[in-house]
């Protein structure tokens, strides 16, 4: 089940109620919340009343992605502000697993996030648990930022874990992605793909989410 999740990172938040209505009219099937604390990374972004707002005019699931230093803290609130999936990073979490236990009892898809530099084997004896890993195509923090080609290679390694291991989590790539690379990304085992900037980037972004599940779709793929 390969999609498109669109991060609204980079939409016009002065239109939000527009950008949010043109996600649920496209074939992106996820909405993706990009929540960054200024502690965590070197950005800040936005919380909880933006969240409430997407949940309210939106009309597909929401992929929360915290890039903060103290998710262990903040996991209930996330769930009522409407998050469907949440992913934590691996480098920010001391207790993973009680982090996933956590999100999964607040009824929540765990997933979790590894930045470039962490080697996919770190999930190795945790895979079975958690619903999603996201690898990071760039350093999280700021969108529109240049694809790291090494992110192939995690892809296979991660694909190849999760059938070892009978794992059902998702594969998602964030950062860089676009039309040029989801492809050959679909064909390396991606589910998820992150978009943000090439989206928002471009003159007709319905028009342009088309093209990427097109180009995603197993069918082309194949
Ligand atoms: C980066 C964020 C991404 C970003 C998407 O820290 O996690 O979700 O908005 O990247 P681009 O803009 O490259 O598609
Ligand atoms: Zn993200």
């Amino acid at each position: 089940m390969n999609h498109i999740a669109v991060s609204i990172l980079n939409c016009d938040f002065g239109a939000l109620n527009r950008e949010i209505e043109m996600i649920n009219d496209s074939s992106a099937e996820w909405f993706h919340l990009d929540i960054m604390d200024g502690v965590f990374v070197p950005n800040i972004s936005f919380g909880f009343p933006v969240i409430q707002a997407v949940k309210k005019k939106a009309t597909k699931p929401l992929d929360v992605h915290l890039m903060i230093a103290a998710a262990d803290r903040y996991i209930t609130e996330f769930a009522q502000a409407g998050a469907d999936w949440l992913t934590v990073h691996f480098e920010a979490c001391t207790h993973l697993h009680r982090t996933v236990q956590n999100i999964h009892q607040e009824g929540m898809k765990a997933g979790v996030c590894l930045n470039p530099h962490t080697p996919v084997s770190v999930l190795e004896d945790m895979i079975g648990d958690i619903d999603l890993v996201l690898l990071m195509s760039v350093n999280p923090g700021f969108g529109g930022q240049a694809f790291i080609a090494n992110t192939f290679e995690k892809v296979a390694c991660l694909r190849n874990m999760i059938e070892r291991k009978g794992s059902k989590a998702l594969i998602e790539v964030d950062g860089g992605v676009d039309l040029r690379n989801i492809a050959d990304l679909a064909k390396a085992g991606v589910d998820v793909f992150v978009v943000g900037s090439f989206i928002f980037r471009s003159t007709h972004p319905l028009q342009t989410i088309r093209e990427l599940t097109e180009k995603s779709s197993p069918k082309y793929v194949i």
